[in-house]
């Protein structure tokens, strides 16, 4: 089969690596079925980075992962890097991608499968059937908002300053995602901000009142204040079906929001740029637990949400709703089947690690695909 689909592979540091493996080999099986087959290529990013070339993204690398159809992501950091400046820490690369390739809408679904209902801390009446979407803005806010820094005071204490800010452009960019995605759901979207306190959650407020009412008249709109939204999500997050929010309150309500599910091993995410007039869009895909330090290279960790996060990428990037389908699908039914990795380990079910719940999911396509 023709390899037109560029990926590139940047596992980065941590169980990274460990997970990545067991994607692909998924990507592997579908070669050999015939499937779909892929131009791949793999850089380092992040501690590695820092290790072998002293920053955590090159140049090069981003020039390759814009060239690239998309973007795998393992994760980044770890305490061996934890003493360095904000200027060399292995977050830099995660974060420059996002800011070179313009990704600005990062999608953080949160759903919680059936056999792992009882994985949650919360009540399974409360988790059970739960699917909402959190779009996260990711190219701007107080991430990359001027001015910020460090600096010294006369009488030698100091100031740290980051800001706020966002623009109409920005708020509408990503909010037309939210109610887009929105329409292929139930037609829900609550926007999430502190327009109580803060001007640039106000602007938000107007903003998405402003966009809904002019082009979205069919989806229904809701606001909140994001400290009552954490407090919601636990309460009763069913209420939900797509939540828009800045960078920096998508990053707080997304982990709350993947521990609903019962484990951050299992949570995939996209994040998105703008198309361009050939519809063509820059996408990175990554799975939202970071780097775990205290379980890498145990050969532990959870390899279903990096699996997921490539399952995301056929469906983003490539259409390919079917074979996005299939992978989900098996990794349902491995769960279901009783085999968990420690994260997710259940009463009555046998636990596993890495490799074999990647072997176990090759296992259930090969049934699945026959
Ligand atoms: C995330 C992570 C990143 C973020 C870190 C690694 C920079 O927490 O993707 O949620 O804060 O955006
Ligand atoms: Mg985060």
């Amino acid at each position: 089969m023709a390899a037109n689909k560029k990926l590139l592979v940047l596992p980065g540091d941590g169980v990274g690596p460990e997970v990545m493996r067991e994607v692909i080999r998924v990507i592997d099986w579908m070669d050999r079925k015939r499937r779909a087959s892929f131009d791949i290529a793999e850089d380092l990013v992040g501690g590695s980075a820092i290790d072998a070339r002293g920053v955590a993204i090159t140049p090069d690398t981003v020039a390759r992962a814009k060239a690239a159809d998309a973007v795998l992501f393992g994760s980044v950091g770890g305490p061996k890097w934890d003493h360095l400046g904000f200027e060399h820490r292995p977050e830099l690369a995660i974060l420059t991608l996002r800011r070179e390739l313009g990704l600005f809408a990062n999608l953080r679904p949160a759903v919680v499968l059936d056999p792992l209902v009882g994985a949650s801390s919360l009540k399974p009446e409360i988790v059970k059937g739960l699917d909402l979407m959190i779009v996260r803005e990711s190219t701007g806010g107080i991430y990359f908002g001027e001015p910020r820094g460090i600096e010294t005071l006369p009488d030698g204490s100091k100031r740290g300053v980051n800001t706020e800010v966002y623009t109409t452009l920005e708020i509408e960019r990503v909010g037309r995602v939210a109610f887009e995605l929105a329409r292929k759901r139930q037609g829900r979207v609550c926007s999430v901000e502190k327009a109580n306190v803060m001007e640039s959650g106000l602007l938000w407020r107007q903003t998405v009142t402003a966009l809904q009412a002019r082009e979205y008249p069919d989806i229904a709109i809701s606001h909140m204040y994001a400290d009552n939204c954490a407090m919601q999500l636990v309460r009763n997050p069913r209420q939900f079906d797509v939540i828009v929010t800045s960078n920096l309150f998508g990053d707080l309500l997304s982990d709350l929001a993947s521990m609903l599910t019962g484990s951050l091993g299992m949570l995939p995410s996209a994040t998105l740029g703008a198309p361009d007039a050939t519809g063509r869009r820059h996408a990175l895909y990554e799975p939202i637990h970071g780097s775990a330090p205290d379980i890498a290279g145990k050969g532990v960790a959870n390899p279903l949400a990096q699996m997921l996060s490539f399952a995301m990428l056929l469906r983003y990037s490539f259409d390919m709703e079917e074979d996005a389908a299939l992978i989900e699908t098996a990794c349902t039914n491995v769960l279901a089947s009783g085999l968990r990795t420690a994260d997710v380990m259940a009463p009555g079910c046998a636990k596993v690690g890495t490799h074999v719940m990647g072997e176990a999911v090759l296992r259930e396509l090969d049934k699945l695909a026959a």
